[in-house]
């Protein structure tokens, strides 16, 4: 029997962890410096908080979700996103009470059984951030600024923020009644999801994958010409905000996410590159969402990034993540008494912060030399008899072949000062 991994997972492998590594801490670092703080949650909830805060008529909820019933007979679910999680836990631990806005950050897999395509998987990983407390649109323009500041911490450019407002119940009740007036006359036409959320929620009818159905949407009246003045307000506050901290935009009035607990701003990260696979974030504001699942009214905004999305984007760019070489020092042996030796050595020399590789198989010396040559490993230093009883051995650099001999008690002053 052989076993592979399930349709749409992947095993992340030593070789390309690198580049997950630099980007989860680039991302926690940029949230740190903005004061927001790590959130950890369980990877499973509850089925219900998923139909609750996503939205029973939307496609994450209906098509996608991982749903099962435990041993004590409770369902549950994988969690599809991070955003229902992080609010549960928000009310669930009293964080209102925290000083105004509760800024968080997340790093999850997320799970959808979704069609497979380039830059979609069954599990994925969102880098994330939900804001609680803040109403104005400034909030909105910090989270966008995080994603613009991350971007170009690792180089990603060719990248275009598409902004909307998609209004709070007061016009959306309005526009519901216009939607549904344009739709009407056209409902025999459009798939059987899109006739059960004519009547629910015809705001979702706007993004049915369907090709059909996206045809009528694609010409349906947009909510951000029916906006209540409050909606406006804010929205031309983001516009501003968004300008003065120098950030392009463009408005693109067919963004409605495909989550239900939006209000007001949405917004998505896409890729300008040719052949490249849409969107690599998406967040926006859900002022209903805390008050929905049982807290304080409290208005809230994030974003989630797919983590693979992104790496892929980066690739497609032709931009390189560096790798770090953590090992700084191979030590080759020559016998099982030099092999100890070695290990004693490299023991003492991690201690004072030099990562090292010994040979531990017994291979010969030209076989410890291929390896050590391949790794990229800076520093080798041979340890055999004559150089335990002189206490002396060479370090060479791989780079230039440069040897020094020095004092084995010296291994790490030798290495750090170098190039000094
Ligand atoms: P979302 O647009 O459903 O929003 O997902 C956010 C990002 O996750 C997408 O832009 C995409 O990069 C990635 N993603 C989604 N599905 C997949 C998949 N099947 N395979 C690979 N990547 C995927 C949310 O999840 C919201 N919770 C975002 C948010 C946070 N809104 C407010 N706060």
């Amino acid at each position: 029997m052989k076993y592979s991994c399930q349709k749409g997972t992947k095993d992340i492998l030593p070789e390309e962890v690198y580049k997950w590594q630099k980007a989860e801490s680039a991302f926690a670092e940029i949230c740190g410096q903005y004061g927001y703080k790590e959130i950890r949650i369980p990877t499973f909830e509850q089925t219900d908080l998923f139909l609750r805060s996503v939205g029973d008529t939307t496609d994450v909820v209906q098509k996608e979700m991982y749903t099962f019933e435990d041993k004590g007979g409770r369902s549950i679910t994988l969690r599809p996103e991070g955003t229902a999680g992080v609010v549960r836990s928000f009310v669930e631990n009293g964080m209102s009470s925290l000083p105004s806005p509760v800024r968080l950050f997340y790093n999850i897999t997320a799970f959808r059984y979704e069609k497979m395509q380039k830059g979609r998987y069954r599990e994925f990983h969102q880098f994330g951030v939900e804001a609680f407390g803040a109403e104005g649109p400034a909030i909105d323009a910090e989270i966008i600024s995080i994603l613009v500041a991350f971007f170009e911490r690792m180089g990603l450019k060719k990248t275009k923020l598409c902004i909307n407002s998609i209004g709070c119940p007061t016009c959306r009740a309005e526009y519901n009644k216009i939607l549904k007036d344009y739709f009407r006359p056209h409902l025999s036409e459009m798939c059987e999801d899109c006739q059960s959320r004519f009547e629910k929620n015809p705001l979702r009818m706007i993004d049915c994958k369907e090709e059909k159905c996206g045809a009528i949407a694609a010409k349906a009246p947009r909510l951000i010409d029916y906006l209540c003045d409050d909606c406006k307000a804010h929205f031309e506050g983001l516009k501003a905000n968004l300008e003065a901290l120098g950030i392009s935009y463009e408005i693109d009035s067919g963004i409605v996410r495909g989550l239900d607990y939006y209000t007001r701003t949405v917004f998505e990260f896409k890729s300008e590159n040719v052949g490249s696979q849409g969107t690599i974030c998406g967040g926006g504001r859900y002022d209903g969402l805390v008050s929905e699942i049982g807290g304080q009214p409290t208005p809230g905004i994030g974003f989630a990034m797919g983590a693979e999305r992104f790496l892929l984007e980066m690739e497609a760019q032709g931009i390189e993540i560096e790798k770090d070489q953590k090992v700084q020092l191979y030590i080759a042996n020559l016998s099982p008494e030099t092999q100890i030796e070695a290990q004693k050595l490299a023991f003492g020399l991690r201690k004072q912060g030099i990562g090292c590789e010994i040979d531990l198989m017994g291979r010969s010396f030209r076989a410890q030399m291929k390896y050590a040559g391949k790794t990229g490993i800076p520093f080798l230093l041979v340890l055999g008899d004559e150089e335990i009883s002189s206490g002396k051995a060479k370090l060479k650099a791989m780079a230039d072949g440069t040897e020094k001999e020095i004092e084995l008690s010296g291994i790490a002053d030798a290495i750090r000062s170098w190039n000094a």
